[in-house]
């Protein structure tokens, strides 16, 4: 077996609920519409779906990004209407500071307004563990023109850290990288959420990114768009060495999808 019900989580477990969202860009037409989510303290959650579904449009939501029309989102027990502190973001691209190094762009979202303010000392050591922790020790000093796409991409990871923050928002930051780079990627980002206690919403188009990172996957799909399964993992990690499992898993996700014709690449 690949999956296993999924269990009711208590009031203190989640950290992130939505709960009967609909957002349109316009009043006639809805994006998404009656769509409900919780992400768990520590669980990683990946919202899967075929391209222009709007599961970037769900994530700006959540993150408080953008206000839904209807529904109400909380984070940690309260309503979110701006972004959250202790909530961080990572985009298909890096988007570091050209005219800051690795260590001023990892330090870059410690100096937002809202951020719980900290001394000197924890500041430089948050960024050195953050640093370290991707990879990029002796890189320092490097500056974004220098860095390779997936390099850029550790930075942008080490900067979301540095804020220890309790849930992090992914959407598709590994989709632009190379095959390898990519696999490499999404090992570090599970070990990494797993060294930080952080919960994680990753939103990919990709199902094999989503079966080798998530606790659970959300299917999202339809117009409006709206989730329509859920799996609950318990293939153990490392994932690639179940194979059989995962192979299981994919037929039964491409099934759901054809289901839904929301294949689009
Ligand atoms: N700023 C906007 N104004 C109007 N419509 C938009 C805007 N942004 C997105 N849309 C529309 O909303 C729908 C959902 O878009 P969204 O970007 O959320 O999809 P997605 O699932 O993230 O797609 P992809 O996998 O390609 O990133 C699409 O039909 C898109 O054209
Ligand atoms: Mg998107």
């Amino acid at each position: 077996m690949t999956v296993t019900d999924v269990k009711a989580a208590t009031q203190d477990d989640i950290a992130l609920e939505g709960r009967k969202l609909r957002f349109g860009y316009s009043d006639s037409k809805a994006v998404f519409d009656d769509v409900s989510l919780t992400v768990n303290k520590r669980e990683i959650v990946c919202l899967l779906g075929g391209s222009g579904c709007g599961k970037s449009t769900l994530l700006r939501v959540l993150a408080g990004l953008a206000q839904a029309n209807s529904g109400s989102v909380s984070f940690l027990g309260k309503p979110v209407l701006e972004p959250h502190p202790r909530t961080a973001l990572i985009f298909q691209q890096a988007s570091l500071l050209p005219w800051l190094d690795v260590v001023g762009n990892a330090g870059f979202g410690l100096d937002f307004a809202r951020q719980p303010e900290i001394d000197k000392t924890t500041r430089k050591q948050r960024i050195a563990q953050a640093v370290d922790a991707v990879g990029l020790r002796g890189h320092e000093h490097v500056f974004p023109a220098q860095l390779s796409g997936g390099m850029a991409q550790r930075v942008a990871l080490a900067r979301a850290l540095a804020r220890e923050p309790e849930l992090l928002f992914a959407d598709e930051p590994f989709s632009a990288l190379d095959a390898i780079t990519r696999s490499e990627m999404q090992a570090l980002l599970v070990d990494l959420v797993h060294r930080w206690h952080t919960a994680v919403l990753l939103v990919t188009h990709d199902i094999d990114e989503a079966i080798l990172v998530a606790d659970r996957i959300l299917l999202m799909g339809g117009q409006p768009g709206h989730i329509v399964h859920e799996w609950q993992m318990n293939i153990p990690r490392p994932r690639e060495d179940y194979g059989n499992d995962v192979s299981q898993l994919r037929l039964e996700i491409l099934a759901a999808l054809r289901d839904l014709r929301v294949i689009s690449d």
